[in-house]
């Protein structure tokens, strides 16, 4: 009798258009996930692109409106009953607008990944594209880490960078920036799906050894794939 090992069940969580939920699933589509299967979606906000995506898909999606709640840690303690009932062995953060109660990321350290669209530990926080603009970077890019409790602080696991024009606005800095995160989502997921990528000790590895602290460089990688 020959052994199956389940499939790696992932549960993304959105917050708007969901271009990077889009690309899992259609990297599941094309068997590029290693047999993860994304087996539900989350959504704090109602009436959201991704949510249009996922019932395209035929994937379960689930909504709870953070504005319905009295305060972080209720929603939060929701929302982690609502995730644990897909049990979930990762869930991949695309997007996801909210801060994380201490508890939350304690209860899924170790499967928990999220996109930042910045060289980490540059530009912590929101309008990353503007602030690259602002201070005159010639590079910018994208960072996918595993969450820890400092907001966009936790290892990073891979960084893409791309070039900033002089005639960028925030808007073509932007989708540069997503082209590059539309690849490096899917494959960040399948190296966890194989069971490649790892979290321990406050650090991410990758085939066991020590990532970088700035992450893997997304170009070594496309180069040697
Ligand atoms: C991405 O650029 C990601 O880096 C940031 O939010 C954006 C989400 O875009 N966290 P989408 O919802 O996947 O289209």
């Amino acid at each position: 009798m020959t052994e199956t090992t389940p499939p790696c069940r992932i549960v993304v969580l959105i917050s708007g258009s969901g271009t990077n939920l889009q690309a899992l699933i259609d990297a599941q589509a094309n068997d590029q996930l290693a047999g993860a299967e994304i087996v539900g979606v989350f959504s704090n906000r109602p009436d959201v692109q991704g949510l249009a995506r996922a019932e395209s898909a035929g994937i379960p999606a689930q909504v709870l409106d953070h504005k319905t709640y009295p305060d972080r840690e209720t929603f939060d303690q929701a929302m982690q009953k609502a995730l644990d009932a897909w049990q979930p062995d990762l869930l991949v953060l695309a997007g996801f607008m909210r801060i994380l109660t201490p508890e939350f990321v304690e209860h899924f350290a170790g499967r928990m990944l999220n996109i930042h669209p910045s060289l980490l530990p540059k530009y912590p926080g929101l309008h990353t594209h503007e602030r690259a603009l602002a201070a005159g970077d010639s590079v910018h890019g994208t960072t996918i880490h595993f969450v820890t409790s400092e907001l966009d602080g936790g290892p990073p696991v891979v960084q893409a960078q791309v070039p900033v024009e002089p005639d960028d606005d925030p808007q073509t800095l932007a989708q540069r920036v997503q082209r590059k995160e539309h690849q490096m989502y899917p494959a960040t997921v399948r190296w966890f799906a194989q069971g490649r990528l790892t979290f321990g000790k406050g650090a991410a590895y990758m085939d066991g050894t020590a990532i970088d602290p700035h992450g893997i460089n997304w170009d070594d990688i496309i180069d040697s794939e």
